[in-house]
């Protein structure tokens, strides 16, 4: 039976990741219409991962006993001022992320759930994972500075990690 203080906390990540997910969505659509498909694509791939993510959370809870719950979902922003304040902005949610993951691992270690704490340090792997993914895209953006975009646009599903997610279908 879960605990109920992990129980809280893994269905506040269910909203997050949800949230994350549309997030992306949201960023996807803008790139799409502003003319970078790559970009966009690179995004809608990422809402996926979300998804996934949510989804890992959902049955988890469900498997251990407790009843996870659908959340509603803020609306994220529609607009963006350019590519670079796009990647900015998934970096830093994601590091956000990763602040909540580790107080998943808090609240687990508190709790002695070592079951679970075995079972979210896929989640810690995968944050340092997406960081680091998104930090070098942001990198190489600063790089390149305004110009170049239509070549980084055309090369950047290039930089995904072709196995990325796969493993969180669970
Ligand atoms: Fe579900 Fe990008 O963390």
């Amino acid at each position: 039976m879960l605990n109920k203080n992990v129980e809280k906390v893994l269905l506040n990540q269910i909203e997050k990741e949800a949230y994350s997910s549309n997030f992306y969505l949201a960023m996807a659509v803008w790139a799409e219409t502003s003319g970078f498909q790559g970009i966009a694509d690179w995004l809608y791939a990422q809402a996926e991962e979300e998804r996934v993510h949510m989804l890992k959370f959902i049955k988890y809870v469900n498997e251990r006993g407790g009843k996870a719950i659908v959340p509603a979902v803020d609306q994220p922003p529609a607009g963006y001022d350019n590519v670079l304040s796009v990647f900015e902005k998934v970096l830093e949610h994601e590091i956000y992320v990763s602040e909540l993951i580790n107080n998943i691992v808090g609240v687990c270690i508190q709790e002695k759930d070592f079951t679970t704490n075995n079972w979210i340090q896929w989640f810690v792997t995968e944050q340092i994972e997406e960081e680091a993914s998104v930090r070098s895209v942001c990198d190489k953006l600063k790089l390149i500075g305004d110009h170049n975009l239509y070549m980084f646009d055309r090369d950047i599903m290039a930089m995904r990690n072709p196995g990325a997610g796969a493993s969180a279908a669970n």
